[in-house]
């Protein structure tokens, strides 16, 4: 592989900065300063961009995991609870969840240790679309559906522009799809729960174009190049460039 696009690939640069950075003299392969951003490299050279070593692409991880209810999404649980990397055992890398779903919603969940993606992914600048199912108590009028869309309040601040709508009704209950760009917390409970429909049961049915098909509870898959690359492109990343 070319060493910019190498660079590039771990995270280091855009493909243009990492040109850049070789071209300054701050690269150095096997000991040797490369001066060159179409110098040929491999997985066992020793890459160094000022002194430091470049962690390989090939060390980040993707997951996408179905998320059952029961499990908190964070690295540990001061109460013990099961958390989801008990679900994801045998990664080795300091992987951990791309936002949060409470211990009682289930679906959707990405695990990663890009930093940067991740950042930019849970971060409302970038308006990364996240779907949710949720049984709300109750029978929410048009207009109320439209206030949620619109935006209400929640802890002092007005929620983001949604898309909100009655998917199905039953027994006493409503069907919502939410389509959110933000991920403050609790979001959808406390939406539903400011227009009088407490929600009852919640999943999350979407992450950006990433669903949990073919998954089951519990299980998950790694992310393909092409679907991490198209991740990349939605956050305006370059071809695989850090923030
Ligand atoms: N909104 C919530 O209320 N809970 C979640 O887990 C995710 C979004």
């Amino acid at each position: 592989m070319r060493l910019a696009k190498y660079l590039a690939a771990a995270g280091v640069a855009s493909r243009r900065k990492a040109e850049q950075i070789i071209r300054e003299g701050r690269v150095t392969v096997n000991g040797e300063r490369a001066l060159l951003p179409q110098t040929g490299v491999s997985a066992g050279d020793e890459i160094l961009v000022d002194g430091i070593p470049v962690r390989s692409p090939e060390h980040y991880y993707y997951l996408l995991l179905d998320k059952p209810i029961g499990f908190v999404s964070t690295v540990s649980d001061p109460h013990g609870r099961p958390t989801v990397l008990d679900l994801v055992k045998d990664i080795p890398a300091r992987i951990y969840p791309v936002g949060r779903l409470d211990a009682d919603t289930s679906g959707v969940l990405l695990l990663t240790n890009d930093g940067g993606l991740a950042y930019r992914l849970t971060h409302p600048r970038f308006h990364v679309e996240k779907e949710y199912r949720a049984w709300v108590k109750g029978f929410p009028s048009a207009e109320t559906l439209q206030q949620l869309s619109r935006g209400v309040e929640v802890e002092g601040r007005k929620t983001a522009p949604a898309q909100v709508r009655a998917v199905r009704k039953g027994n006493g209950c409503t069907l919502l799809d939410n389509v959110l760009t933000e991920g403050r917390k609790r979001q959808v409970k406390q939406m539903c729960a400011a227009v009088g429909h407490p929600v009852l049961k919640l999943r999350r049915i979407r992450f950006a174009f990433l669903t949990a098909r073919g998954l089951r509870a519990g299980a998950y898959r790694h992310l393909s190049r092409s679907e991490v690359k198209k991740l990349y492109h939605l956050v305006k990343m370059g071809s695989n460039s850090s923030v």
